[in-house]
């Protein structure tokens, strides 16, 4: 798809490192007719445009400096499209009879297929209000509704990799897979289905997804796990989120190291694995999943709500294992990643607190946001293409906007928006409010490879 060139003129931050912002107050980024960067310019003054030839006639799309900045979309790495309609649902429950009683009964609605359309359509618009260009979704057993995840993806124009769940074993008989080869039968259709619609995987790819151990046979894992190795497609599933799930795992599995060992032995612990949750890992696990490099989607909101734990990130961290976030909808009540961002920064104190007040555990703002983007797009092996501001990149980008108090943005009044500036912060603070007290009224606009994805009512970038 061809775009017109656009100079995108205003401030721009994006994570440099782990531990630290990279902030251009006077920024300009030029993005190609394809949505890549072709060059950035950080020091640009007033009115000033670039002299760049060829770029003369470019569509301009600038940003008051005091009225906020351009930062690279989120990366959701783990949510579940049709949980969206309980989002906030859960009441006392944990994990397995959580699923039983929620889950299970919602995700078998989308046999239908006008309930897929319903839910689809709005958890991808959703996500997109709320900045997350990149998701990782689960979807349900059913082939057309995962299909048709796909295509609302692809229509939408979100990046998305896109799962049919897989579950022949300890499921109940109303909603299951009826055999492992029905299971990797229909994995395959849905892989066939996105490769129609997107031949280079460019948008959207599709994503091998046994729920979890305890609902797969090991003739299932071990299927899911040479499609995996034979075909390069990337993997996801859950590990070690509960402690009755991990001793369901033992009983079902006695022959297994440990859980991890269960993927392992199936051929399904690879560098293109995402693994959900990891709150209670031992060092053994942990070790062998940096041998296999693969990579970790860290679901603090989810992790609370269903009481599962506090995860030790910074320990992941600290051992080289790559960590991005999910919302974990709707084991998370959220589907907005700034939210799960705040959640990541007090989950990592209520961390703290567990470990006598240690300040090693704690993450700072600069991390979290880190895991949102850059962390997210090595998760899901794009850190080639996304999760910051580089020449050679794709425009995967949101505009952040806050109006000092007694003024306006964009010809908008922005006093619904929460985040309330008062001019004497730094850029540093003016984050650190946004994820605190902001939410996707502060979000403008969101682009996808140089695409306009969602824009606030009203507002004409
Ligand atoms: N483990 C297996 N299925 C699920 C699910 O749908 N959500 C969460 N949080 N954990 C799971
Ligand atoms: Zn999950």
């Amino acid at each position: 798809m061809s775009l017109e060139k656009t100079l995108y003129i205003g401030p721009f931050i994006h994570s440099d490192s782990l531990t630290t912002l990279d902030i251009a107050v006077n920024g300009m980024i030029g993005v190609d007719e394809h949505g890549t960067i072709a060059f950035i310019r950080r020091d640009m003054k007033g009115k000033q445009l670039p002299t760049e030839p060829g770029w003369e006639e470019s569509k301009i799309v600038r940003l008051n400096a005091r009225h906020g900045f351009f930062f690279p979309g989120f990366i959701d790495t783990h949510i579940h499209a049709p949980q969206y309609p309980n989002a906030g649902i859960f009441g006392k429950s944990t994990l397995l009879d959580w699923l039983e009683t929620y889950t299970f009964p919602m995700e078998s609605s989308f046999r239908e297929v006008r309930q897929a359309a319903k839910v689809y359509n709005r958890v991808v618009a959703r996500t997109l209000s709320h900045g997350t260009t990149t998701a990782c979704y689960y979807a349900t057993v059913h082939v057309a509704a995962t299909n048709l995840l796909a295509d609302v993806c692809l229509s939408r124009g979100q990046r998305a990799f896109v799962g049919r769940v897989c579950m022949d074993r300890l499921s109940p008989e109303y909603y299951r897979d009826e055999s492992a080869e029905s299971s990797l039968r229909d994995t395959e259709a849905c892989i066939e289905h996105v490769r129609g619609i997107d031949p280079g995987f460019e948008l959207v790819s599709p994503i091998i997804t046994p729920r979890f151990a305890p609902s797969c046979s090991d003739e299932s894992l071990k299927a899911l796990g040479k499609l995996h190795q034979d075909s390069g497609i990337p993997c996801q599933t859950h590990i070690s989120e509960n402690k009755s799930e991990i001793a369901l795992v033992k009983k079902l599995f006695p022959e297994a190291p440990h859980y991890a060992g269960v993927y392992d032995e199936a051929g399904l612990l690879t560098s293109k694995t995402i693994l959900a949750h990891a709150v209670h890992l031992t060092p053994e696990e942990r070790s062998l999943i940096k041998t296999r490099d693969a990579k970790i989607s860290h679901c603090p909101a989810s992790n609370t709500a269903l009481a599962s734990g506090c995860a030790p990130v910074r320990q992941l961290l600290n051992e080289g294992i790559t960590v991005g976030l999910g919302t974990d909808v709707s084991g998370g009540y959220t589907c907005s990643m700034l939210a799960e961002t705040r959640e990541a920064v007090m989950v990592s104190r209520h961390r703290s607190i567990l470990e006598d007040g240690s300040d090693e555990c704690k993450l700072s703002v600069e991390e979290a946001l880190y895991l949102a983007t850059r962390g997210g797009a090595k998760v899901v092996g794009l850190e080639d293409k996304i999760g910051g501001f580089e020449v050679g990149k794709q425009w995967d980008a949101q505009m952040v906007t806050f109006a000092e108090v007694g003024e306006t943005v964009g010809g908008l009044d922005q006093k619904e928006g929460p985040v309330e500036v008062f001019g004497g912060e730094t850029y540093e603070e003016k984050v650190a409010k946004w994820v605190y007290t902001g939410d996707d009224r502060n979000t403008m606009a969101v682009w996808v490879r140089g695409r306009l994805v969602h824009c606030k009512e009203g507002f004409k970038p």
